[in-house]
């Protein structure tokens, strides 16, 4: 069988630039094989960023792991430009004011933890291509979370 040449190779552009969706499934592939769950280590992220806020988040809580995976589902669902994804983020600024008095800032710092997570697990894994797409979705969360504070 002869040899293909580097020209009959698919060029490694020729995903169309705009599947987010499917950069950010292929991560979350290579994170779930890490074995490891996203929740702990968000929070001991977040804690030793903001050592102030720990009291919030009673140890045995469950809402610990909600609060990962509301934030999410709602950037995939943000990648497939679901309609529902301003008022889940308005219900839950508005649910949040219950907890304390958060800034602007705090929820930029969350949705950076969040993608520092996912880092932490792919470990070498992670690639530029990964982060763009997690850092255009948080972005994007970030200008409704604005929106709605
Ligand atoms: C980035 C967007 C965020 C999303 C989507 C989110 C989502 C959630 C969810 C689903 C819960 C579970 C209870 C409920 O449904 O209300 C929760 C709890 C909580 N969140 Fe968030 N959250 C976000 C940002 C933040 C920020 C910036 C803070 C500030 C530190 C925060 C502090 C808390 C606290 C204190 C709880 C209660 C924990 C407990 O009862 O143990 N959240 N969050």
């Amino acid at each position: 069988m002869p040899r293909r040449k580097g020209s009959d190779l698919p060029a490694p552009s020729s995903e169309p630039a705009h599947d987010i969706g499917g950069v950010l499934e292929r991560s979350l592939y290579v994170v779930a094989e890490s074995g490891q769950d996203l929740t702990p280590i968000f929070f001991r992220r977040f804690f030793a960023l903001h050592p102030d806020q720990e009291h919030l988040f009673p140890k045995s809580s469950e809402a610990c792991g909600e609060m990962v995976n509301e934030i999410l589902e709602n950037l995939l669902a943000l990648a497939s430009d679901e309609s529902w994804v301003q008022l889940s983020i308005d219900n839950q600024v508005s649910a949040h004011r219950c907890y304390g008095n958060f800034s602007l800032p705090l929820y930029r710092d969350v949705l950076d933890v969040f993608v520092r997570t996912l880092e932490d697990l792919a470990g070498e894994r992670w690639s530029a291509e990964f982060d763009a797409a997690w850092r255009q979705m948080t972005d994007k969360f970030y200008a409704l979370i604005a929106k709605a504070h």
